[in-house]
């Protein structure tokens, strides 16, 4: 079901970057079933010092996959004692601060992270980039606003790399736009915005991206530019953030809507009893999921946080705090570079009509749902953790 469509030629380069991150999945898979079969072992016989493996990644391991034999049908199924034996030869490689599963490489030749970089198929491959943009920018696309994202993309400069995920199957249509033979095109038919960003924005993917916007498409940017969007985030030192959005009836919470006084806000005031705290969500610490910018570190906490079933997203506003500290003061809406959330229901219609329900109810009811599932993991998560060092989990940990 996945795949980039595209049958003309134009669009062999996507086509080849995107088999790259297959590859890197497989390769991240196949070490990872590597990696599960000889932490024990690495210091068990080998005698490492402590120090150089982290400790929680071993319990971590060996508590979650211990016995799991159903997993174990690469390497490790035929492991046998004469296998581990060799493992004590110092003339093979094995290298603990390595990438988990790969610890039998040489360090020289691991490559850990990757991009979004189109190369040719010619020529040296050191030359192949003349350019590599510093920041990334994803659409969650379907054709019928086609001119909206037209209009969006052009807002970005050439230091953006374009990437848009396509969930109505029609890539090619793409094409009568210029900039679409640069971008890379990612599809799989009706997904969300989150459910791509789980699966192709991992954050050793993206590492080289200084920035990286997961934008909806129906926001309307005409006032809007985004190489000074990002000045103003570096200057007030924001992590996480959105452009302020237009006031108009739509709105829910007063943090996201834009301030005409000024260039970046991080706190407001909501109706009373809203905010138990001034410097927590929806008063602070807080950017709506429609438009949100990640730096690279923020963005490499919150991929982790995403669920891989609950996938629209709901709630994670509400917690991205937990990325990055202090929130109140890394999170933030830039007021004068901003957006206009236009509300066209675009996915949402696409869902399907069960027992006298419209589309867009039936999706509508799985959000507040996930809400709820995703708020109850991400609280009795923490009080796993708390409970386990003996700590009674303070109330405001559970918001
Ligand atoms: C154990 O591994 C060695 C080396 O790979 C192999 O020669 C031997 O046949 C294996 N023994 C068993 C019992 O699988
Ligand atoms: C792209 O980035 C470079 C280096 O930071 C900067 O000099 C240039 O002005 C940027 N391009 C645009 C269109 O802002
Ligand atoms: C996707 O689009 C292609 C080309 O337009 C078409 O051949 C194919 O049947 C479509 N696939 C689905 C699942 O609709
Ligand atoms: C947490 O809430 C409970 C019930 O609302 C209350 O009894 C308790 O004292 C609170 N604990 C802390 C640490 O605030």
């Amino acid at each position: 079901m996945m795949g980039i469509i595209s049958r003309s030629p134009t669009h062999r380069k996507p086509r080849e970057s995107m088999r790259l991150i297959v590859t890197t999945f497989i390769g991240v898979i196949f070490g990872f079933f590597i990696g599960v079969s000889f932490p024990k072992l690495s210091i068990t016989k080998l005698t490492l010092p402590y120090s150089l493996l982290p400790s929680i990644d071993l319990t971590y391991i060996e508590d979650k996959y211990t016995g799991s034999n159903t997993l174990s049908f690469t390497k490790g199924s035929n492991r046998n004692s004469s296998q581990d034996q060799s493992l004590i030869d110092s003339s093979k490689i094995w290298v603990p601060s390595n990438p988990r599963g790969a610890e039998m490489l040489p360090p020289g030749i691991v490559e850990a992270e990757s991009d979004f970089y189109l190369r040719r198929l010619w020529g040296k491959p050191s030359e192949d980039l003349t350019f590599k943009p510093k920041y990334l920018v994803t659409f969650t696309v379907g054709y019928n606003l086609k001119d909206n994202i037209d209009a969006a993309v052009k807002k970005f400069s050439e230091n953006f790399t374009i990437l848009l995920f396509h969930y109505d199957n029609r890539t090619s249509e793409w094409d009568e736009f210029e900039w679409s033979k640069k971008a890379i095109h990612i599809s799989a038919r009706k997904q969300t915005k989150w459910w791509y960003a789980k699966r192709f924005l991992h954050p050793d993917i993206v590492a080289p991206y200084d920035y990286i916007f997961i934008w909806d498409e129906d926001l309307g940017v005409e006032h809007f530019n985004a190489e000074e969007y990002l000045k103003l985030v570096r200057k007030h030192g924001l992590e996480i953030s959105q452009p302020g959005l237009e006031p108009n009836k739509g709105l829910t919470w007063q943090m996201t809507k834009r301030r005409g006084d000024q260039e970046v806000h991080k706190v407001t005031e909501e109706k009373p009893g809203w905010c138990s705290d001034p410097h927590l969500p929806p008063c602070a610490a807080f950017v709506e999921i429609m438009a949100p910018v990640f730096s690279r570190d923020a963005w490499r906490c919150v991929w982790h946080m995403i669920q891989n079933d609950l996938i629209h997203g709901w709630g994670l506003d509400f917690a991205l705090r937990k990325c990055v500290e202090p929130a109140h003061e890394k999170i933030g809406v830039v007021d004068s570079q901003w957006i206009v959330h236009q509300g066209v229901p675009s996915l949402g219609n696409q869902g399907e009509a069960q027992t006298g329900k419209a589309p867009w109810q039936g999706v509508r009811e799985r959000c507040r749902k996930e809400w709820t599932m995703f708020q109850s993991r991400l609280t009795n998560a923490e009080n796993t953790y708390y409970k386990a060092f003996g700590i009674e989990p303070s109330n405001s940990t559970a918001q």
